[in-house]
């Protein structure tokens, strides 16, 4: 009796472990959602690195300094880093898509969240030292903003 209990137990455990082992379980979406999914989020990234390109190139004395131009892509740039965590709900790791993004995204949750949270506070210091007219502060503004985007890329993107 008592070894049948435990047998019995036994299994139940593992089933139960099995059922909350993060990953393990996980369901599938369809499959047009999961492309629309990924699609929608490289969109989104896609418009950030359109908006982030100049703004390098304007840190790097690539192209001539433009005050206005780092105001309206700081704008545009922190209304996207706004979207990130939305554009990354849908967990496509189930799916059969075509994808840079790791599974540790949704492994690690908490761990995305603060690599999109930096992005978002490096925008929003950029939209207020833009205002400034300090090219020497906002061309490093610009450089902390795009190490922000190479962060979160190291941890949750595949290499190239
Ligand atoms: C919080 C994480 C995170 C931040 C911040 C981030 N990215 Fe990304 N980025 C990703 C991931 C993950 C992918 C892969 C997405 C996919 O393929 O589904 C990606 C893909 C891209 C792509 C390729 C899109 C495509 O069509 O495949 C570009 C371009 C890009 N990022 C630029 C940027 C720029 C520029 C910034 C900063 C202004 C930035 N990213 C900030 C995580 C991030």
């Amino acid at each position: 009796m008592i070894r049948s209990r435990s047998f019995l137990s036994g299994t139940v455990l593992a089933a139960v472990l099995a059922a909350t082992i993060p990953g393990s379980a996980r369901a599938e979406l369809p499959q047009d959602q999961a492309e629309r999914a990924v699609e929608t989020r490289q969109s989104v990234l896609h418009l950030m690195a359109w908006n982030m390109a100049p703004l390098g190139a304007m840190a790097r004395d690539r192209i001539e300094f433009d005050g206005e131009r780092v105001t309206t892509n700081a704008d545009r740039l922190l209304a996207l880093s706004k979207m990130l965590s939305d554009a990354f709900g849908p967990d496509t790791r189930g799916n059969d898509v075509e994808t840079e993004a790791l599974d540790v995204i949704w492994e690690n949750p908490e761990d995305f969240a603060a690599k999109v949270q930096a992005n978002i506070d490096a925008a929003t210091a950029l939209v207020e030292i833009s205002a400034s007219g300090d090219e020497g502060a906002i061309k490093e503004a610009i450089g902390r903003l795009g190490s922000t985007c190479g962060s979160c890329h190291d941890d949750f993107r595949v290499d190239d």
